[in-house]
């Protein structure tokens, strides 16, 4: 038994040590958002934070995990109250068939964490270890300006507030 913090909540965990975060995060956890592509480190679709930091869930054994803080695109926002790279895919329509979205708004979002404003050089290398079948790219890195735009006027936002 083992304990993973996934998006701020403790989770008992009785699996394998070597058992991939991917495989608890959705078989265990019943997390659906990280996808299973390749399952070998080689298109993204797994992605998920841990400590702030873009990771492959498919290839990450748990045992690495502890007390690491894990987030999911569950944790970043909900349906009714969404996070702004949530609201910048939607808004700009950078989604097809879906599947590599939610690992794209996790490294995405690992990205601006560190950096607020990105050039799209910096957004385009950040993404390049994503696959997305669907040809949306130009619209992905849209998404993460607009994404960038929003949370850089929040942050002025809770600035100007305080002031
Ligand atoms: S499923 Fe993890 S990188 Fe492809
Ligand atoms: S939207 Fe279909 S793989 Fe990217």
């Amino acid at each position: 038994m083992m304990t993973l913090t996934i998006n701020g909540r403790d989770h008992q965990v009785d699996a394998e040590p070597d058992t991939p975060l991917l495989y608890v995060l959705r078989d265990d956890i019943k997390l659906n958002a990280a996808k299973y592509g390749c399952g070998l480190g080689q298109c993204g679709a797994c992605t998920v934070m841990v400590d702030g930091d873009a990771v492959f869930s498919c290839i990450t054994p748990i045992l690495l995990l502890k007390d690491r803080k894990i987030t999911t695109l569950e944790g970043l926002g909900t349906q009714d109250a969404p996070a702004p790279i949530q609201r910048a895919f939607i808004e700009e329509q950078a989604a097809q068939c879906g599947y590599c979205t939610p690992g794209m708004m996790m490294r995405a979002q690992a990205l601006l964490q560190r950096n607020a404003a990105p050039t799209d050089q910096q957004i385009r290398a950040e993404l390049a270890p994503h696959l997305c079948r669907c040809g949306t790219h130009m619209r992905i890195l849209r998404a993460v300006h607009r994404a960038a735009d929003m949370m850089r006027r929040a942050d002025a936002g809770a600035e100007g507030a305080k002031l």
